[in-house]
Parts: structure tokens; C-alpha cells; sequence
């Protein structure tokens, strides 16, 4: 089962993306949080990829595909994979198409968690990231059971640097101009769904394993 995960910053892909891995035993391959491992180690992609993502604006394809595209060759994906933050361009998708076309396989979805522009920014403020081991969280919604700690690994909870207003503002700038235009894309392809972000999480989630089958 090979599966995109698209949708605006902070629209929730990340979340059903994690849900997704667990319930359907692929990987969660998030360029998001590869960048980030990156730059908390130093490694001089991180160090690139830190100049364009604190501004909001996209990494470039040249720094991005090559890692996709060599990621989803692993051992582990034999059985599928769930990409998050994935394709964000057109050069993007046409470029995993490419790949995958060379290994005669295809994506099988496309799932456009579609959440408002108003309901982003609300969302974003509130969310705290753990950058050693990905978890998120939400001040109101889904907060840590200690303060400022992950749940998951112990480690301290923080505000991301691009979480903060006016570089959510230019993220979804970016995304309108860059990435919406992947959702026509799919759509041509015949593999694009729907789901409507607003709702509760785990509702989101239902309406995935609704189109993924349970
Ligand atoms: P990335 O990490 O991919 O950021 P993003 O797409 O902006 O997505 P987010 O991680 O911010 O949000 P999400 O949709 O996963 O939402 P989440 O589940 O956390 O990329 C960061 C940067 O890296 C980019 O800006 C770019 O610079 C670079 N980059 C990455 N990939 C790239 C690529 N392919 N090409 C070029 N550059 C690239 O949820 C958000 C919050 O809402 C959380 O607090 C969560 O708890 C809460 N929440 C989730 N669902 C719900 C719900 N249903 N109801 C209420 N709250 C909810």
C-alpha cells in the first residue's frame, strides 16, 4: 500500500500518517522530519535545509528528491510506505512517478487532509514538537502528560521554529502556490481522496481506513 499524504502545514498529515504506519505495518517516511534529524546532528544537508525552512519557503528539489527516491528502495517498503510531506512540487511527483515506473510499481493514494487556512494557524501555535523522536502534541487538544516532556522518549517538547505566526503565513503561501497543485494531479490519476481535516481526530482517521479498507 503506497500512500501520500498531502494537505496544508499543520493540517494533520503528520498524525494520521503515524496512525496510518502503525495500522497498515508500513513505514512513515516524513521529509519533514528527516530535515529536522539533520540539522539537530549538524550534517551539512541539515545545515542547507535550516536556511530555507526557518523562512518558511520549500527545501530544493535538488536536496529532496534524490533522499525520497533512495528512501522508498529500502528493505522495509517492500510492502508499501506512507510519505508525508511528499511530494510538494510538481517536479516532486513527477519525479517519484519516474522512480517508481522504473520498478514497475505506482501510488496507489493520494489522501488530501483538507483543513481551512483559519483553522491552521490556531492549531500551529498550540503544537509541540519533540525533535528527537517526532511525536507531536497540542497545548489543548492532545497536551503531554508532563509538561513540556514527550510522553514517548522523555525528552523536552518545543515550539518549532517555523510554528511560529508569520512563518505559518508564509508556509501556507507556499503551499497555495507550490504544493495545491498536486491535488488536480492526483486527481487526473484517478488515486486522489478527500478527507475533511476539521473533524476530531480519530473521526480523520476512520475516514482514511474508510478509503484504505480496515
Ligand atoms: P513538514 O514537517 O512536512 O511540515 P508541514 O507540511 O508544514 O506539516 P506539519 O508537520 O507542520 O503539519 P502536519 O500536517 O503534519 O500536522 P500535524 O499532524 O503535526 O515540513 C517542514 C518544512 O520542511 C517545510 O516547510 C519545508 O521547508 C521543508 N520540507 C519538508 N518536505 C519538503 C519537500 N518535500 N520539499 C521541499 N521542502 C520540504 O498536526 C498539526 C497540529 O494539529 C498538531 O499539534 C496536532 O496535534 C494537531 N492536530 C492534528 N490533527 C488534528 C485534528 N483533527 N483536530 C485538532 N488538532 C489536530
Amino acid at each position: 500500500m503506497k500512500i501520500i499524504m498531502l494537505g496544508a502545514p499543520g493540517a494533520g498529515k503528520g498524525t494520521q500518517a503515524k496512525k496510518i504506519a502503525e495500522k497498515y505495518g508500513v513505514p512513515h517516511i516524513s521529509t519533514g522530519d528527516i530535515f529536522r534529524a539533520n540539522i539537530k546532528n549538524g550534517t551539512e544537508l541539515g545545515n542547507k535545509a535550516k536556511t530555507y525552512m526557518d523562512q518558511g519557503l520549500l527545501v530544493p528539489d535538488e536536496l529532496t528528491v534524490a533522499l525520497v527516491i533512495d528512501r522508498i528502495q529500502g528493505e522495509d517498503c517492500k510492502n508499501g510506505f506512507v510519505l508525508d510531506g511528499f511530494p510538494r512540487t510538481i517536479p516532486q511527483a513527477e519525479a517519484l512517478d519516474e522512480a517508481l515506473k522504473g520498478l514497475g510499481e505506482a501510488m496507489d493514494y493520494a489522501i488530501d487532509v483538507d483543513v481551512p487556512d483559519e483553522n491552521i494557524i490556531n492549531r500551529m501555535s498550540g503544537r509541540r514538537a519533540c525533535l528527537d523522536c517526532g511525536a507531536t502534541y497540542h497545548i489543548v487538544t492532545i497536551p503531554t502528560k508532563v509538561e513540556g516532556i514527550c510522553d514517548a522518549c522523555g525528552s523536552k517538547v518545543v515550539l518549532r521554529e517555523d510554528d511560529k505566526p508569520e512563518t505559518v503565513q508564509k508556509r501556507l503561501e507556499v503551499y497555495h502556490a507550490q504544493t495545491q497543485p498536486l491535488i488536480d494531479y492526483y486527481k487526473g490519476q484517478n488515486i486522489l481522496k478527500t478527507v475533511d481535516g476539521t473533524q476530531p481526530m480519530e473521526a480523520v482517521f476512520g475516514a482514511i481506513v474508510g478509503i484504505l479498507g480496515a
